[in-house]
């Protein structure tokens, strides 16, 4: 894009988008504008540590990073909110859109859209905290997808910065057609600014939905930058592919601390979403190796290949 005005906001995706990523898209390739960090949750009365240490702005320095919480019970999220602020934070994003079950079925996440009591609940205990500002994250709903006909009027509550919709219900989780009728009716509906996310692979596809919806606040990209994190260089070389690598390699062996196998483990999760067009024999060949020496090598086969794999990774879905 020649004349980037649309804000492009990195979405949060849980076990790639960490800190460790994070930086290494900034440092290499750049291009966005604030990146949403993976959700962090209270388990037994406690943030989990790693949650915690993923927004430590030691870990974060030199980007904008908006911490995202999940939680039903009011007291939970206040639990976050108070931590967040106290590590500098003033403003936090409230996760309505996760469908994985095991969260989505406690009535978390997008589980929480087809119960309009709780998420007033929720965001009249977040409101009354002062000093903190929120966006939200959502889908049109759990198991409909008119439910956030009953969520909208409730953000005057908490007057949020934008809303952040991802046009599907939860109970499709990631598959099945985008809902765009209903994400216009939701639009025109707002009073409060509106961020489109769902399947932008490219600078044009976001052109194509700006375009399309003038008065977008700004642009989500996930799984399209998880695909390319380069998406937004493109001058970028394969030796910025490589260097990106490197530089996820170094901090995980830094931040892991389970020993190699963990760590190759880890390296190789990440080749789900990463390069999604590498040559598949190549792909087998991270994900059979056996140790760290292995995996760099079929690692490197693969990064050798990046410009083929790139062109597959703008077109897939
Ligand atoms: C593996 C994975 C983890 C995710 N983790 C989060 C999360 O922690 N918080 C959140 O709000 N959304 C999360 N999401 C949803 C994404 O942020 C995004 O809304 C979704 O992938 C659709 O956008 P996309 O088509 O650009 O990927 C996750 C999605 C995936 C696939």
């Amino acid at each position: 894009m020649d004349d980037k005005k649309i804000q492009v906001l990195a979405a949060p995706l849980q076990g790639v988008t960490d800190n460790v990523w994070r930086m290494a898209q900034h440092n290499v390739f750049g291009g966005v504008d604030a990146y949403y960090a993976p959700f962090m949750r209270v388990e037994r009365g406690e943030i989990r540590r790693k949650d915690l240490r993923d927004v430590d702005p030691e870990r974060n320095a030199g980007i904008t990073l908006i911490p995202q919480i999940l939680a039903c019970q009011p007291d939970h999220a206040l639990i976050m909110v108070e931590a967040l602020m106290q590590m500098g934070y003033n403003r936090i994003d409230i996760n309505l859109g996760c469908p994985f079950p095991p969260i989505a079925l406690h009535r978390k996440g997008s589980g929480m859209l087809a119960y309009p009591e709780l998420a007033e609940a929720l965001f009249k205990a977040l409101a009354a905290v002062d000093g903190v500002e929120y966006s939200v994250k959502m889908r049109l709903g759990w198991d409909s997808n008119d439910q956030w006909r009953d969520i909208l009027p409730l953000m005057e509550i908490i007057k949020p910065v934008h809303i952040a919709v991802h046009p599907r219900t939860g109970k499709q989780q990631y598959k099945g057609e985008l809902n765009m009728e209903q994400f216009e009716a939701l639009l025109a509906a707002s009073t409060w600014p509106v961020v489109y996310n769902g399947s932008l692979r490219t600078p044009e596809g976001i052109e194509a939905v700006v375009g399309r919806y003038p008065g977008l606040a700004a642009a989500m990209v996930g799984s399209g930058l998880a695909a390319n994190p380069g998406m937004f260089a493109p001058d970028a070389t394969p030796d910025d592919y490589r260097r990106f690598h490197d530089l996820l390699v170094d901090g995980y062996t830094e931040q892991l601390n389970g020993g190699e196998a963990q760590l190759v483990r880890h390296l190789q999760d990440i080749w789900q979403t990463f390069l999604p067009g590498t040559n598949h024999k190549l792909f087998k060949a991270i994900r059979k190796s056996r140790n760290l020496d292995q995996y760099q090598n079929a690692a490197s086969a693969a990064l050798a290949d990046v410009e083929t794999a790139l062109t597959a990774a703008s077109s897939q879905e």
